[in-house]
């Protein structure tokens, strides 16, 4: 089903320390959105806000509404751990569970939720979500192999084969490609056209090129000065944040005068 995210006045802490404020945006349903902006002004920490992983680090905690089809995800009768499953992530370091193969490092977000699975259940599952991620072809013959033992690209499409394995709605990637080289960037590019026709995508880039390519909106963060809190300048089409953005701010970082 497709879902769109409605972030309301969202004002972001860790412990005494503000490192967000005042987001507002929509993301659309089954389109791309990118985050934009200099280092440290809050990307990853407003990504993490949108399946509830920010909230698992001492002291910090969220201000603001965040919707997801239709709830508050941060209403009190709302379990955390059912939104991590309909909002998965992908890391900017590949981070296969080392000890486990190919299948099971698939597998291991289904396992957690502790469903009993038949064998032919779980081998329709890895299929699946290996053809989903583009890689089922370079591994089928190797299944039982190590995740570790696949190359980096092939490792991060084996991350998002994990995350796509428990059937989420959105899918949130920090930084997905930075520790891979040019040709896996294109694969995992590739990967997040066709993923959008699925799901709801949500990235954090750092490479301005990138977020042009694969996204369909673009939110660019920026933070007034050192110490004070990152906030969201511009949201808008991708193709209009490129092209001829409303706000001076983001026409300088975007040409880049700065950042
Ligand atoms: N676990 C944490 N504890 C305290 N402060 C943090 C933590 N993670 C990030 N921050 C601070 O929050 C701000 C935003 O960081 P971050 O979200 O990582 O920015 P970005 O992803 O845009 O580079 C920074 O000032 C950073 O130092
Ligand atoms: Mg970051």
């Amino acid at each position: 089903m497709a879902t769109s995210i409605d972030v309301s006045d969202v004002h972001i802490y860790y412990g005494d320390f503000k490192a967000v404020e005042g987001v507002n945006m929509t993301v659309k349903a089954r389109s791309v959105t990118a985050f934009i902006g200099p280092s440290g002004c809050g990307k990853s920490t407003f990504l993490r806000t949108l399946n509830r992983m920010h909230e698992v680090i001492p002291g910090a905690r969220v201000e603001g509404k965040i919707m997801l089809q239709g709830t508050d995800m941060y209403a009190p009768e709302v379990d955390p751990v059912a939104v991590r499953r309909q909002v998965g992530m992908v890391f900017q370091r590949p981070n296969p569970f080392p000890t486990m193969s190919i299948y099971d490092n698939v597998l291991a977000g289904n396992r957690l939720n502790s469903k009993r699975m038949s064998k032919s259940e779980a081998d329709d599952i890895v299929e699946k979500s290996l053809r989903g991620a583009n890689l089922w072809n370079e591994v089928k013959d190797r299944l039982n192999r190590p995740g570790m033992g696949l190359s980096g690209g092939q490792q991060q499409r084996l991350c998002i084969a994990r995350a796509i394995a428990v059937e989420p709605q959105v899918l949130l990637m920090d930084e997905p490609c930075s520790a891979l080289d040019p040709i896996s960037t294109a694969a995992i590019e590739d990967l997040i056209h066709e993923l959008k026709t699925t799901y709801t995508i949500v990235i954090v880039t750092h490479n301005m090129q990138q977020a042009a390519r694969v996204s369909d909106e673009t939110g660019f963060f920026n933070l007034k000065a050192a110490g004070q809190p990152g906030h969201l300048v511009e949201f808008n089409s991708t193709k209009k944040m490129f092209t001829n953005p409303d706000n001076e701010a983001t026409e300088a970082y975007i040409s880049g005068r700065f950042g």
